[in-house]
């Protein structure tokens, strides 16, 4: 087993080529939504993996695999690699034991090597870090970060493990599939949002302030052809907010809601079951034992159509978090996870969304 060290830290960059690439620059004033890439410099295939850091390993392994169900695919003194059912690749999450329990790094899978080679260039390009560390049960792996540090491994080959989609005897917890999307704030979603359309990124959905001059508060992309992969909310970033792991049916999620409440972990439900607005999925979201965010996720749509146009979001708009209008608590809106050694900055932007009282 080759140890992972973390992810150097990354000083703060301002990404100098945002106007260059804007495609929606009008009179001189850039406009918040652009045209989709759909030639991007190097294709990443979808959000496949996160490494968080927790404090107590055997307390996150009940809380993961006793509780949730998530199935074992390997383990080492310090860590647990763990998937969903449906999952050949090795490992969607990993847990490493730490101090501090804070996020490691955001893994993408890419359709080649090339593709991994062509992504080299084009972070080095931009002065953006280009190390290779040696990662187990993954193929060459480019470890880099995005404008504000936040840390990004890109690879293209996993070790596999069988699917167990079909051996239902194998179902446990909330039957979680697979992994879907990885949820994180920046303070900044216009630049985020930049960057990331700039590598094929595309927009489903977005919120922004109301009025004559409206400010992007969050946005929602994909590269997979569901609703995301990968989303950013405005707050102190970056910082990772949650993984959304993907279920069967919105029954699965109802299941765990009886079992976590009558198990011990009635407190780890921070909010929901409810359906979102934006997305249209059914959710429910989970404090694991050291708080990292998890959301279980299901039923939201296909978005592989070149032509489709991103749906807007008010920020006032009281079915925007939630179809059936229940705002998400304080905590939703304040706390995430760090990344180890990424220095944070407030976000510009300070509109208010709403928040439950
Ligand atoms: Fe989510």
């Amino acid at each position: 087993m080759l140890p992972l060290a973390p992810p150097a830290p990354t000083a703060f960059r301002q990404w100098p080529n945002v106007l260059e690439v804007s495609a929606a620059t009008v009179n001189g004033r850039t406009m918040p939504i652009r045209k989709p890439v759909l030639d991007p410099p190097f294709h990443i295939v979808r959000a496949s993996h996160v490494e968080l850091n927790v404090r107590d390993l055997e307390r996150s392994r009940a809380f993961y695999v006793d509780c949730l169900g998530l199935l074992v695919s390997d383990e080492a003194p310090d860590a647990l690699y763990l998937r969903g059912v449906e999952e050949r690749n090795h490992h969607s999450i990993v847990l490493r034991r730490s101090r501090e329990a804070d996020a490691c790094a955001l893994g993408f899978k890419l359709a080649s090597e090339d593709d991994l080679d062509r992504a080299a260039s084009w972070f080095a390009r931009r002065n953006l870090p280009t190390a290779f560390p040696d990662i187990p049960y993954q193929g060459r792996t480019l470890r880099t970060a995005d404008i504000f540090g936040m840390p990004l491994d890109l690879y293209v080959q996993m070790d596999q493990r069988d699917s167990m989609l079909q051996n239902y005897a194998e179902y446990r917890g909330a039957r979680i599939q697979r992994i879907d999307h990885l949820n994180c704030f920046t303070p900044d979603v216009q630049a985020s949002y930049d960057f990331y359309s700039e590598i094929g990124f595309r927009l489903t959905e977005y919120s922004e302030t109301d009025g004559e001059d409206p400010q992007l508060w969050a946005v929602w992309l994909h590269r997979k052809g569901n609703v995301h992969d990968l989303a950013f909310t405005n707050g102190l970033g970056p910082r990772l907010h949650h993984v959304g792991l993907w279920t069967p049916g919105v029954l699965d999620i109802i299941h765990i809601c009886d079992v976590m409440a009558t198990s011990g972990y009635l407190a780890n439900m921070e909010r929901g079951p409810g359906r979102h607005g934006i997305s249209n999925a059914f959710f429910l979201y989970l404090r694991d034992p050291d708080g990292h965010r998890i959301e279980l996720f299901t039923s939201d749509y296909l978005t592989v159509d070149t032509d489709l146009e991103p749906i807007r979001w008010s920020l006032t708009d009281p079915q925007r978090q939630t179809l059936w209008g229940q705002p998400a608590p304080a905590s939703w809106f304040e706390q995430g996870s760090g990344f180890s050694g990424v220095v944070q900055r407030q976000p510009a932007l300070t509109a208010q969304p709403i928040v439950a009282r």
